[in-house]
């Protein structure tokens, strides 16, 4: 068979650029078939983009072949492209061969019906044949190519951070552990696990968070950003929280905690203005099949201001409001989602970036206020999804990050020299923040569910695939 003078049915169908009564070979995956005496029509998508190709067979009986393709084949066609007459196609092929490369039989699981996200992330390895995940795993793409050319053409450098670490960034504890022990029978010293006797003679993990190492690179490159695979056991179910996640890290040398908040919205705006104008067909799928507002809504975020908002102030519009909150609200606490989304989709009705949190409930690399009980975080929160983006100015003076870290009950300070050391030689004052892309992809896509904008999710009890 031959596979090599195909034509990609985007080439048709988004480009425009194959003449009608073209010569065509399509390769792809049947999604439906309808058949006649006189005539069948089969519906190939070859995952080049949402559309499928339209085929249509004069004279069926001659084609015996035919009786074995069915929803799901593989398949090779190969024939004229004509303008269609039927409505909505543009063109569509007059086949002259059809050919079955790969067989399904009535098994296959995407059967015409519509299925339930819940069904197809337990056929994770069927669903990319979806419409859904089609546009999903596209979009994805394409918005990685946008943070790459966001960062890259504004002079900050792509950095690769490890993976494996031994430093919890956040201080959260959330951390899966890394070791070559062997689990049977492991080696302990005074009661203890003998970490000496691990692959890397100390306790590691997978990393959290590229920010300390990233902050190393700033200090050197100026402006740099991290965009990798995070990882955290933290056992939280929702829908909106992975084991494995990515995440975007900007950070900035000679920067502040304004410098970074500016920069967290031009680049939200940036490529939310990316996903309106270069993935016109997905967004006009999840428009149609998964949220009818997500156009309006990225582009009202996209030409709004967003609200900056100090934590105490926010506190107080939450003791103030009616609303019956199930977590009680008093400076000191947390927000919890329910208050960040009162926030936006109540009180602002756009993106609010709160900053300058207490102390308390933030992690130790933030610079400290003069008040000396709030620190230079922020957390930029959207309507419906929450928390989208987490970040700060760092704390650069070595003597109050030493203390602190001191106050925070961090063990092992020695750990950490070499974040210090940099506040030792030469330091700058600097910023950054971490973008969940997942969750940047969900506000985009409309999608509701962290499970499904993701190819394979890893969360509590599911790591299949
Ligand atoms: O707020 P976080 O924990 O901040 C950091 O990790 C900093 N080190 C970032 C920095 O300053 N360089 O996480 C940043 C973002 C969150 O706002 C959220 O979008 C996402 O990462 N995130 C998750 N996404 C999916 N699943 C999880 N379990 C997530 N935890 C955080
Ligand atoms: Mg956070």
């Amino acid at each position: 068979m031959d596979y090599k003078s195909r034509t990609k049915v985007s080439r048709i169908l988004i480009d425009d650029s194959v003449p009608v009564g073209s010569n065509v070979i399509v390769l792809g995956w049947v999604r439906t078939l309808r058949s006649s005496k006189e005539v069948a029509f089969i519906e190939i998508n070859d995952g080049s983009s949402m559309k499928n190709i339209q085929c249509v067979i004069q004279n069926p009986e001659s084609f015996p072949v035919l009786e074995q393709i069915l929803t799901g084949a593989s398949v090779r066609v190969e024939g004229t492209l004509i303008a269609s007459a039927g409505k909505g196609q543009k063109y569509e092929v007059a086949v002259k061969r059809i050919d079955l490369a790969g067989p399904a039989d009535a098994t296959y699981p995407l059967q015409k019906k519509r299925h339930t996200m819940e069904f197809l992330r337990e056929i994770a390895h069927i669903r990319p044949r979806t419409n859904t995940f089609g546009a999903v795993n596209r979009i994805r793409s394409k918005m990685a190519y946008a943070v790459h050319t966001y960062f890259q053409e504004r002079g900050f450098y792509y950095i690769h951070t490890p993976i494996i670490s031994t430093s919890d960034c956040e201080g959260a504890g959330n951390l899966f552990h890394v070791s070559s022990l062997d689990f049977q029978n492991i080696p302990k010293k005074e009661g203890r696990i003998d970490w000496d006797a691990d692959f890397f003679a100390t306790e590691s993990y997978l990393t959290v968070s590229g920010q300390l190492e990233g902050e190393l690179l700033a200090t050197a490159l100026g402006d740099i950003y991290t965009f990798g695979p995070t990882f955290r056991a933290e056992n939280s179910n929702t829908s909106r929280h992975a084991a494995e996640f990515w995440m975007i890290e900007p950070e900035m040398a000679w920067a502040d905690l304004d410098d970074n908040m500016d920069l967290a919205e031009d680049f939200l705006k940036y490529l939310f203005n990316y996903a309106l104008q270069k993935c016109t067909d997905e967004m006009d799928f999840f428009g149609q099949w998964i949220d009818k507002d997500v156009r309006s809504t990225l582009e009202s975020v996209a030409a709004a201001k967003f609200e900056r908002l100090p934590y105490t102030e926010a506190v107080s519009i939450l003791e103030k409001s009616d609303e019956s909150f199930q977590f009680p609200v008093s400076w000191g606490l947390d927000l919890q989602s329910e208050h960040e989304r009162f926030l936006t989709e109540k009180v602002f009705k756009k993106p609010v970036i709160l900053y300058d949190y207490p102390a308390k409930i933030k992690a130790f690399y933030m610079r400290m206020n003069d008040d000396g009980k709030t620190v230079r975080a922020m957390d930029v929160l959207v309507p419906k999804v929450g928390e989208i983006i987490g970040g700060s100015q760092r704390e650069e003076r070595h003597d109050v990050l030493l203390s602190r870290m001191r106050e925070m009950g961090i063990q092992n300070i020695e750990n950490y020299q070499w974040y210090l050391d940099i506040r030792k030689y030469g330091t700058v004052p600097h910023a950054g923040f971490g973008l969940g892309f997942e969750r940047a992809l969900m506000y985009i896509t409309g999608m509701q569910n962290i499970r499904d904008v993701i190819p394979f999710p890893r969360v509590p009890r599911w790591a299949k695939f």
